[in-house]
Formats: structure tokens, C-alpha cells, sequence
């Protein structure tokens, strides 16, 4: 069947919406004043709050208190619910004491009920009620008129909430008596002109270009201000092409939590793009504390920082200047529930977000090698041709990727029968080679009867509804398409089944996913999205849970890769949209880019970015999407991705040609080498995302996460940390013949990564640069897992034997560790069968030791080589012991002009307990 059948063709689809053009097209997008919400609640400006604490109804009951406020005007009643939560968290839930109907509450996100952790009444007066929690350092002021509520650490105020009166809650009202239609031309609000020309049709309908968005609750909006004393440094809301400090907000110039595809994104801009996670960060170099927001509505955030005047003597004649960062949460629709994570230090609030919204699932460990992907590769022979190609040039990679065009006419699940033929073989043929395939799938489905998929959600009622509960059709690649609703259990269900390779014909367990053009993408839509009036199961509007729509498609995906394979494997998913959560289910990457300097630059401050908020396996295309790199461009591109976490190339369909090896044999060369760096660091990688696993520990993060005293690191976007031992800083300038470097802390001994170059901290580096070199530097005091031979694949790596490279510190000393389990299964949690082993060096001796005697995974791998950095003088002798055998002098090199010891032939068991002495 022709995509020609239902009229629409997706490259004339494309066409219609200009998506293949390299600039955006911003008419197509709303700016914040075009947004009615955010116009209403504009209109209350900063001042006394009109809402007042109804103390004589508080209640505390189970460790969680409760209380009523009631607006002055609208008489309107709130219940306010206060929760601690174990761990250093408060959460603090808004919503109306009776709505009319319910409101949407965002399920799934939370991974479990948080523990509580009881709350208890320090003091109860007419006008104030103090709460304590967590063994009596915090403790929370609800004062009654107006109502606001301060969090103090040890008598000092951390954050005020309501303090400049922004609280506002629309409760939900009957529409106006009048036949819907006329009531909206007649509202008793006045319409809101705009000055984009956008027309306001009153609180139930809102217009934007030709679509009405017609309101079923009508306005329903909710706002709060949260003012963060003392701090001025503050950071997340991902997903945006700015800084990665979070700047001062200008009136209609919100940061948008707004998931939407935009094709070729401006880079410095506040607009929403594919992913939303509602959670900032605010640092300083005593504490460290986190707001999560969890509503997934259209959400703005504003933000001003200002110095506020202290009192440093009780008669008042010394006064102290501090900053002050004020942020107001705008959601459209649901309740408010914050989250305030209290910290206080960097770690402690990734660990409490992690409590709330899970942990990055551990990858496969094929997942963590290079991605080779291109819009599209386009037959069986191709695929044999680039696969070929790696081997023919020496350049290790893992996975190949199939676009859209693989299909049946964008018809997820099939195979274009012409171009892909034998998928199976072509899937056995990568799997001779231990590599994989990664195929698309989006959430769009064809419109066609013929179609199985089709015909079976169509019937199942499994689509998401329009406002007259017809089955919504929006307009992507296929054409003219239905939407499957993964909000519903029952859908996803579904969906996880049509990965069962009696389903997914040609399919086979070498194949995993791509869930791609899932904000949803809708080219004809308002803001090439789903209309917010669209309804979801369980009667929801779109507008509610828009930014987790993709979330959900991550995770039915997920779930069906796990039970294909009976509950033994672990799935690789890469999704475009998410939310807060979606490190539950995979990776993600940021869209479509453009291959241009200035995207190369924005991907840290993108990454690290969404990587604090939780989502650790994170990446940017490679190359840079859309267009054509030159040369220089390229090479830099593949040295950065080589040291981020998620590292696929690709390229938009009419882009020439990439494949790594296309750019000369010199530049090849370089490349080769980036790639194959990064597979002889995939111990530590796995490692990295072994620990964001299960300490949460974002695996790639700025610097001021690892220095979050250093003041200098604060501002940092250029260069970041992997893990805690190597910073890394890519070239993202052409023609640059040194870049700066800095090297935090006078403490601190660093080693360039290949030179072993040893430098003193708190110094910018000028560092020398060629097209061949990326600096990078590993920190005194940490060991690194490596990999001493590379091979095709990671699969073909798994009996290599193992590096480590000690880099030592001012007191000659260092620590490190290592992860390993079988690199597939989830056995590493079902069974215990992992090995986590933890390296010492101190007063000469370097000790192998169990980091957790539960692991009971063994393999025959050993550390084969040793290298020491920064021994300062030759030793005598280098002596091993190891259980059960004599101690072995062992031959040794030094090198006294970079100072490194090398030993190698070992054969150090990894499970035992052995020590290296270094006399
Ligand atoms: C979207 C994706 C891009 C993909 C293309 C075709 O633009 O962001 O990665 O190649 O769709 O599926």
C-alpha cells in the first residue's frame, strides 16, 4: 500500500509545514503573551496576598498537616496539605477544598507514595503555626494573613513561599448559563487584546491563528511564588538552548515548559522544546536545595534574583547585602505540588528527586558504545555497506539506526518490502558482527484500514478523542493519522505487546526502539502539536498531561522490549519528548539541531542541563542534524559526543553523506581515534551509569556539582565532568589553536588524559589545541577503569582484560571503582550477579577490595596493566600479592619526565582481593 492512499504524502506533509526549512518558523509558535493564562495571572502583580490561613482548621494527623485558606474576594476555600517526606524533602499540595469536578493529578511520575516522615507542632498561635520535621533543623512558618509559609534551616530562612502574594487559583465554575457558544462571545471577564493580534474569545475558548481551543473546565490555571534566600545561582528546567545558569526573566519572556517539535531550534531561547522537567535548582556554596513542580500542563517560570538588605546587629546599624532569587510557577491546569528538596548538598538533591521520580535505568552496555544513524539508510545493502565500512576502517561502533523510511509507508512495524526484504537476515548478519539495530517507532498511526495496527486501536477505542469524541486526526509522516493514547494502561499495554516478535514480524532480539515526534508531533496542529482540547482516557483534556505524553510512549516501549524477552533483558529506548521520570525507561537526545558551531557549543549546557534533572543518558545528534558539517566541524562534534553520555551520529535525509570515514583519511583518522577512546573508557562508563543508577549521580554534570565551593565554577558551561574523574572540555570554535581550561581548586593535581601532563589546580589553562586533541584531564586522587584493546563492537570487548589508570593526588593517595555484570540481563538485580570492586592507593599500596558483598558475578577478565601518575620518583620494586599465592616482584617501566609508572602483563583477578605495593 502507497503512503499516496490517504491522500497525504509525508515529504508533502513536511512541505505543507515547512519542517524541512532550516530556520524556525516562529509564527508557528506562541510567545508567552500568547498565552491567555499566563495574561490572567500577569495581572496579579506582586503586593499583599488576598488569601489568608484559616488556622482554627488545622490539622495534623499521621505526620501530615492540613489547612484551609480562603481567598478574600472569591471566599473561595484551598486546602493546603504539608508532607515531610524521609530524606529531607517537604511537599506542600495546593488544590480547591471541593472542585466542582476532579483535577488532574500527574499519576505515574512519583515511583511510590513517599515515606513520610512525621511532622510535628512546635508552636500553634492565633496568627502562626510553626511545624518541625527532620530531627528539628527544619521548620515551617504558616502565618495566617497573609498567608505564607517560610522553610528555615537552623533559624534561618531558606525559602518563603507566597511572600510577594503570587498564589492564584483558578476554581473550576460551571460554564455560563447561555449556550456555550454565545456565553464565550459574552464572558464577564473582558476579552484581553494582544499584541500579537491574537484574539481572545473570553475564558472558555481561546483562539491562536485558525485553532480555537475550546476549554471544557474552562480557566483553571494555578500560580505560585517561591522566593530563595540567599541564593542567586540557579539552574535546570531543561529542555532550552540558554545558558546553563538560569537568567532573569523580562516580563512575557517566561522560561516555557512546553513540549514541542521544533525543527532546527534558535539557539539562546526560552521556548519550550521536545522535553519539559519542572525541577530548578538553586546553589550556593553552603547548600544546595531543588523545586519540583510536578504539573504537566503547559507550565512558565519566571525568575528574578535581587539584593536584599540584612540586618546584621540587633540596633540595626550593619546591614548585610544577600541576593535573592524570587521564581513564580505558572501552570495551566491541575493542582500545585511542590516539592522542595532541601539538600544540602548537590548530591543530596539528586538523591531526593531520585527518591521521588526513580533512577536512570542501567543501559545495556552496547547502548553506551557509538550509534550510527541516518535519515535514512536506505536498503538492506546499504546497511551491509556502512556496517562493512567500520570494520574496513578500523572504527568500532554498535548499533545501526532505521528511520521512518524503513516502513511500510511510515507504518510502524512493518518493512518496506522492496528495501528491507530480509530484516531478519540483515538482523542476523549485525548480530554475527555482536552489533544491533534500532528502528523507529512514533506514535502517530496511519490512517488504513489494511493496516493491522490500525484496525485493531481503532477498534480498541485505543486513539486519543477530539472534543466531540471522535478519534483525533492530525497530519504527521504517514499522513493523515490517529494518535494512540498512551495515557491508558490498557493502550500501553497493548502497544508494549506489539513488540513480541510474533507481532513485530522480522523482528528479533537484536532489534530495540526510537520513539521519535512524540510531544506529539502534529504538523498541522496548533504549534505543530496536539490540540489541548483533545481528550484522553479517564475523560482528561490534553491540556492537563500534555508534557507526558511522550513520557508514556517511552515506557510502553520499554515494558514491551522487557516482556518480549520474558523479563530478562534490559530495553534500550531512545525517546525525544519526556519528563521528569523518563530516565526510568532510557535515553534521551535534543532534535533536530543544526550542523553549525553554535550547536555544537549549546549541546553542554543542553546535556548538563537535562542530566541534572535527572536524566542521566542523555546526547545531541552528532554532526549536527540539519545540514552539512565541514570537516573541522565534524571532528570536533565526534570528540565531544565521544565524551558525553548518549553518542549516535545523524543526519536529516537531505544531508550528503557522513559515515565517519568520508572526510579524508587524516580526519578519519582523528575520528577513529575519539571512538575508539570512548570504548577503551567503557568501564567507567558503565560504571557512571551503574552509580546514576543507584546513588543517582548524574554521569555527566558541571562543575559546580563536584565544586560547590569554588565560585569560579559556578558560571562553567564550556567544559564539564564526567563522573568525578575526568573534566572535559571540547573545542566548539573552528580554528582555535588553544582553548582555557579550568582546573578547579589549588588542592587539586589534574593529568591531561593522554599527555599524563601534571598541573596544579585553580589555574585557567591555556591549553594548546590541533584538530587531533580534546582536552581532557583526569583528577588526583581518582581511578579509572579502562579497557586495554578495543575491539569491533563492546560485545567483542567483554574478555578483554582491564586498565587502570591511578592518578594521584597531593597526598599521594586515590580511590576508584569498578562495575561489571553480564551487560544485558537483569540478573545484576534479580540475582545479585554484578561485581563491584573498589581501588586504593595509599602509602604505596594499591588494594583491590569488594565495594558490595552481595555482587556474586565472576568472570574470568583480570587487570592486566597498571598506571600509576605523579609518582614522583623511580621505585625499586613492584611487589603483588594476591590470596593464595606468593608475592611476585613484577617487572616494571618508569617514566621519570611524566612521572608515570607503568606496569603491565598482569593478571589481577577482578573479584580478588589483591594489593600492588609500590616500594
Ligand atoms: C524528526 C527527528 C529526526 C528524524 C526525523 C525522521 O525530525 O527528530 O531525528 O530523523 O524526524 O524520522
Amino acid at each position: 500500500m502507497s503512503t499516496s492512499d490517504t491522500g497525504v504524502q509525508a515529504v508533502s506533509a513536511c512541505e505543507d509545514v515547512s519542517v524541512l526549512d532550516e530556520a524556525v518558523d516562529k509564527s508557528k509558535f506562541k510567545s508567552c503573551s500568547q498565552l491567555s493564562f499566563y495574561r490572567r495571572q500577569k495581572r496579579l502583580l506582586p503586593g499583599k496576598s488576598l488569601y489568608r490561613a484559616l488556622l482554627d482548621s488545622f490539622t495534623l494527623h499521621n505526620g501530615i498537616a492540613k489547612l484551609q485558606i480562603i481567598h478574600e474576594e472569591t471566599k473561595v476555600p484551598l486546602l493546603i496539605e504539608i508532607y515531610g517526606i524521609e530524606g529531607n524533602i517537604l511537599r506542600l499540595r495546593i488544590n480547591e477544598l471541593s472542585p466542582l469536578k476532579p483535577r488532574y493529578e500527574v499519576p505515574d511520575v512519583l515511583v511510590t507514595e513517599p515515606a513520610l516522615h512525621r511532622l510535628t507542632v512546635i508552636q500553634e498561635e492565633a496568627d502562626v503555626v510553626v511545624l518541625g520535621y527532620d530531627e528539628g533543623d527544619h521548620k515551617v512558618h504558616i502565618t495566617a494573613s497573609p498567608f505564607q509559609i517560610d522553610v528555615l534551616f537552623k533559624e534561618d530562612v531558606v525559602l518563603r513561599i507566597n511572600s510577594l502574594g503570587l498564589l492564584y487559583f483558578e476554581h473550576l465554575q460551571p460554564p455560563p448559563k447561555k449556550s456555550r457558544d454565545q456565553s464565550e462571545e459574552k464572558s464577564d471577564v473582558p476579552a484581553i487584546s494582544s499584541e500579537d493580534g491574537e484574539e481572545d474569545l473570553g475564558l472558555w475558548k481561546e483562539k491562536f491563528g485558525s485553532f480555537v481551543d475550546y476549554k471544557a473546565s474552562g480557566p483553571s490555571s494555578v500560580g505560585l511564588d517561591f522566593s530563595l534566600h540567599g541564593y542567586e545561582h540557579v539552574y535546570g528546567l531543561p529542555e532550552r538552548t540558554e545558558p546553563l545558569q538560569l537568567q532573569s526573566t523580562s516580563d512575557s519572556n517566561a522560561y516555557r515548559l512546553y513540549n514541542l517539535d521544533v525543527f532546527g531550534y534558535e539557539l539562546q531561547s526560552k521556548m519550550g522544546l521536545y522535553g519539559s522537567v519542572p525541577l530548578l535548582l538553586a546553589h550556593k556554596p553552603e547548600q544546595t536545595i531543588g523545586i519540583f513542580w510536578l504539573n504537566a500542563s503547559e507550565t512558565l517560570v519566571e525568575l528574578s534574583t535581587k539584593p536584599v538588605f540584612i540586618e546584621t546587629t540587633t540596633d540595626m546599624t550593619k546591614k548585610r547585602v544577600v541576593p535573592e532569587t524570587d521564581i513564580r510557577w505558572i501552570s495551566e491546569s491541575g493542582i500545585m505540588d511542590a516539592f522542595l528538596l532541601m539538600g544540602p548538598s548537590p548530591f543530596d538533591v539528586f538523591r531526593q528527586y531520585t527518591q521521588l521520580t526513580g533512577s536512570q535505568s542501567l543501559p545495556p552496555l552496547f547502548s553506551l558504545g557509538y550509534h550510527q544513524c541516518r535519515w535514512n539508510y536506505e536498503d538492506e545493502e546499504d546497511v551491509k555497506a556502512v556496517d562493512d565500512g567500520f570494520d574496513e576502517h578500523d572504527i568500532p561502533y554498535d548499533v545501526i539506526w532505521l528511520d521512518i523510511e524503513h516502513t511500510e509507508g511510515k507504518r510502524y512495524f512493518t518493512w518496506d518490502k522492496e528495501k528491507f526484504p530480509s530484516p531478519k537476515k540483515m538482523q542476523e548478519s549485525l548480530q554475527s558482527k555482536k552489533r544491533k539495530l534500532v528502528i523507529i517507532s512514533d506514535p502517530h498511526i496511519k490512517i488504513d484500514p489494511e493496516y493491522p495496527l490500525y484496525s485493531q486501536a481503532k477498534e480498541g477505542g485505543y486513539f486519543v478523542k477530539d472534543r466531540q469524541s471522535k478519534d483525533f486526526v492530525g497530519v504527521c509522516w504517514p499522513g493523515s493519522s490517529c494518535y494512540l493514547d498512551f495515557t491508558s494502561p490498557e493502550v500501553r499495554k497493548w502497544y508494549s505487546a506489539q513488540f513480541t516478535f510474533s507481532s513485530y514480524r522480522g523482528s528479533t532480539d537484536i532489534l530495540f526502539v526510537w520513539n521519535d515526534m512524540n510531544e506529539p508531533s502534529v504538523f498541522k496542529g496548533p504549534e505543530l502539536t496536539m490540540p489541548k482540547d483533545n481528550v484522553h482516557c479517564g475523560g482528561w483534556e490534553h491540556r492537563d498531561l500534555h508534557n507526558l505524553y511522550g513520557f508514556y510512549q517511552q515506557m510502553a516501549s520499554a515494558e514491551g522490549l522487557i516482556q518480549r524477552s520474558g523479563g530478562i533483558e534490559r530495553p534500550f529506548v531512545l525517546t525525544r519528548s519526556f519528563f521528569a521520570g523518563s530516565q526510568r525507561y532510557g535515553a534521551v537526545w535534543t532534535g533536530d539541531n543544526n550542523s553549525e558551531w553554535g550547536y555544537l557549543k549549546i549541546s553542554i549546557p543542553m546535556l548538563l542541563t537535562i542530566s541534572i534533572a535527572g536524566i542521566s543518558f542523555c546526547g545531541a545528534d552528532v554532526g549536527g542534524f540539519i545540514g552539512n558539517p565541514d570537516p573541522e566541524l565534524l571532528v570536533r562534534w565526534y570528540q565531544a559526543g565521544a565524551y558525553q553520555p548518549f553518542f549516535r551520529g545523524h543526519a536529516t535525509m537531505d544531508s550528503k553523506r557522513r559515515e565517519p570515514w568520508l572526510f579524508g583519511a587524516d580526519n578519519t583518522q582523528i575520528i577513529r581515534e575519539v571512538i575508539r577512546e570512548r570504548y577503551a573508557l567503557l568501564p567507567y562508563w558503565y560504571l557512571l551509569f551503574y552509580r546514576a543508577h543507584v546513588s543517582a549521580e548524574p554521569v555527566m554534570r558541571p562543575l559546580w556539582v563536584d565544586f560547590p565551593q569554588q565560585l569560579e565554577t559556578f558560571g562553567i558551561e564550556d567544559q564539564y565532568m564526567v563522573g568525578n574523574a575526568l573534566l572535559v572540555h571540547p573545542v566548539t570554535d573552528p580554528e582555535v589553536i588553544s582553548v582555557d581550561v579550568l582546573l578547579p581548586r589549588s588542592d587539586e593535581i589534574w593529568y591531561n588524559f593522554r599527555t599524563f601532563e601534571r598541573f596544579v589546580g585553580l589555574s585557567t589553562l591555556k591549553v594548546p589545541v590541533t584538530l587531533d586533541s580534546i582536552p581532557v584531564f583526569q583528577r588526583g586522587g581518582t581511578v579509572i577503569p579502562l579497557k586495554t584493546i578495543v575491539g569491533k563492537s563492546t560485545e567483542w570487548m567483554k574478555g578483554i582484560s582491564y586498565e587502570l589508570r591511578v592518578a594521584l593526588d597531593s597526598k599521594r593517595s586515590a580511590t576508584g571503582e569498578l562495575y561489571t555484570d553480564d551487560g544485558h540481563s537483569f540478573q545484576y538485580l534479580h540475582e545479585d550477579h554484578f561485581l563491584y570492586r573498589r581501588f586504593t592507593f595509599h602509602k604505596n599500596i594499591l588494594s583491590s577490595s569488594c565495594a558490595d558483598e552481595k555482587g556474586r558475578y565472576s568472570t574470568e577478565c583480570v587487570i592486566e596493566r597498571i598506571l600509576i601518575l605523579g609518582l614522583r620518583k623511580q621505585p625499586a620494586s613492584v611487589t603483588t600479592i594476591e590470596p593464595g599465592r606468593r608475592h611476585q616482584k613484577v617487572t616494571f617501566a618508569y617514566n621519570p619526565r611524566t612521572s608515570v609508572l607503568t606496569v603491565e602483563k598482569l593478571s589481577l583477578g577482578l573479584g580478588a582481593d589483591w594489593k600492588m605495593h609500590v616500594a
